[in-house]
């Protein structure tokens, strides 16, 4: 029986579908795709293949079209029109993503390249689901010109709307400009890959004709400019295929919107697990380092840790984690970088950290090893007053579940800052290690006895004397400001015990338009 659809029959429409998905699937061309791979790249629709649950994917506007006439675009047109968008899962749970296609026009962004991006915005919004944009593409579409600035708007709007509503995942895999750099700046996170990704507003070309200054594309913005110098971008990895499963694993770190649960995997690891290789981790010398990463990978569940910018103000190690399945941000100074010092770089990198945390109600998890700002003209000329505020009003508004370890220093204003009692932290613990003081010793006695600094012997009297008197966590505890001292090997069992306490807790800063953090 030959069934028909108004006169065309039914073969001929399943045939014409058939060819119109093959034109689309076939992107710009074998010769444009064979070069994506040449270079080390997946095109668009492979990498989503990597990203999402098998066929979880589902494609949506596969036949849009530009409408541009100029340049000769009228007799170009490709299916899909450079940006493959839709949904899928990751382990399950819903993910909205679109992924640039740099085989059509370069990834480039028309009016109807936007007006897709824009109508998966929208529905992941309505949704409450998350954002995974992956990026790889030339920026505006230069035969459209003004349409696709608008389209640019159109996004960015989008972008800042979702802000702090649902997580927003930048994904960079090819050489973006333009427009495709300050999307995902406005997102949450934005990872790179390797030697095969770039961000520049504007690249290599241009620069010389403005400033005639003669760059390659990896020096202006490559993965590991963005990773150390800018701090544009969290983390970078070796190529697409590592890339797009690091992101997997990222998703199952984090809420799908800003009033979800937390996600909650099943952890063998026993809550109470009692290390005893910690109470040796603080050297007898309080000047000597020693690496905290070996601390929250011996707290966690299972050693779990995916850490944030790691190769960016290393004197900071900021990532997520969990505590009985259950994410967590992780916040610490690391003593081995600069003795774990305060500066520009960390106060910024920690403070957005932990306005991530708070905007999706992830508990933060701050681990205290700090001898205070560094003091200095680079530092003061940069604005460290501004800068450092930035962390410290982070965790002052913060109203998630904070629970904070002092391990050793607690000294000056970083005291206060890394999440004290002070500003509102709602268990904090102290190794008997601890030392929480204005200054050190040293410092200390040279400011208050500047008139005996000639006598040697009465200087290390006076030393002493205001060491046995601060270098310890009692003076605090006593006060209150430290909840309890607990034996390093027990950190484990009672941050788990501290975090199961606070899982009702329910606090709320004043109704404000938004805040006015110091930018
Ligand atoms: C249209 C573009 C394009 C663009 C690339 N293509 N960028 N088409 N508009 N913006 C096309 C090329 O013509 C080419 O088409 C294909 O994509 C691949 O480009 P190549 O140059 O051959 O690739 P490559 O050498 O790898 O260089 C990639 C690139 C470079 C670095 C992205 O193409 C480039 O610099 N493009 C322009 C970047 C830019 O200045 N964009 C405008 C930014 S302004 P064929 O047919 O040969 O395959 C902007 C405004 C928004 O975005 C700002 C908001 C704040």
């Amino acid at each position: 029986m030959l069934k028909c659809l108004g006169d065309t029959p039914m073969k001929e429409i399943l045939v014409e579908l058939e060819r119109r998905r093959s034109e689309a699937w076939a992107g710009g061309g074998e010769k444009r795709v064979a070069a994506q791979h040449a270079r080390g790249k997946l095109t668009a629709r492979e990498r989503l293949q990597v990203l999402l649950d098998d066929h979880s994917f589902e494609e949506i506007d596969i036949y849009v079209e530009h409408r541009c006439t100029d340049f000769g675009m009228g007799e170009t047109r490709i299916p899909g029109d450079g940006v493959v968008i839709g949904s899928g899962t990751i382990n399950g749970r819903t993910v909205y993503v679109f992924a640039k296609d740099f085989t059509v026009f370069g990834g480039s962004l028309s009016e109807t390249h936007a007006a897709k991006i824009v109508k998966l915005q929208d529905m992941a919004l309505k949704n409450r689901a998350p954002v995974i944009g992956l990026f790889d593409a030339g920026g505006a579409r230069i035969q459209e010109g003004v349409a696709a600035l608008g389209g640019y708007g159109e996004v960015f709007v989008r972008n800042v709307m979702a802000s702090g509503v649902t997580p927003q995942i930048s994904v960079i895999m090819g050489p973006c400009a333009g427009g495709d750099v300050y999307s995902p700046a406005m997102t949450d996170f934005i990872f790179m890959v390797r030697d095969t990704s770039y961000m520049f507003v504007t690249g290599p070309d241009v620069v010389k004709t403005v400033t005639n200054e003669i760059v390659t594309s990896e020096e202006l913005g490559g993965a590991s400019v963005h990773t150390t110098k800018s701090s544009v971008a969290d983390g970078a990895f070796d190529n697409d295929v590592e890339t797009l499963l690091q992101m997997r694993r990222l998703i199952d770190f984090l809420p799908v919107n800003n009033q979800a649960d937390l996600p909650e995997l099943r952890s063998w690891d026993e809550p109470n697990r009692i290390d005893r290789s910690l109470d040796s981790l603080i050297p007898d010398n309080p000047n000597k380092p020693y690496d905290m990463k070996e601390l929250i990978l011996k707290v966690v569940d299972e050693g779990d840790f995916f850490e944030i910018q790691p190769g960016h103000a290393k004197n900071i190690i900021v990532g997520f984690a969990r505590m009985e399945g259950r994410t967590v941000g992780v916040v610490a100074n690391q003593p081995m970088v600069l003795a774990g010092v305060l500066d520009i770089d960390a106060s910024k990198k920690a403070a957005r950290f932990v306005r991530f945390c708070d905007c999706f109600n992830i508990p933060v998890v701050t681990f205290v090893d700090v001898p205070g700002f560094l003091p200095g003209t680079a530092q003061e000329y940069g604005g460290l007053i501004k800068h450092g505020a930035k962390l410290l009003y982070a965790f002052a508004e913060a109203t998630v579940p904070k629970v904070t370890v002092i391990t050793r220093k607690a000294y000056g204003g970083a005291y206060d800052v890394m999440s004290s009692k002070h500003l509102r932290g709602d268990f904090n613990y102290a190794w008997p290690t601890a030392e929480i003081a204005v200054m050190g010793a040293k410092g200390a006695v040279e400011i208050l006895y500047r008139s005996e600094l000639g006598d040697p012997i009465k200087i290390a009297e006076r030393t002493k004397e205001y060491q046995e008197r601060f270098a310890n966590p009692f003076v605090a505890a006593e006060r209150g400001y430290i909840d309890d001292v607990i034996m390093p090997h027990a950190t484990r069992s009672r941050i788990s015990r501290a975090l199961r306490l606070l899982r009702n807790k329910s606090l709320e800063n004043p109704w404000k338009k938004h805040d006015n953090i110091p930018l």
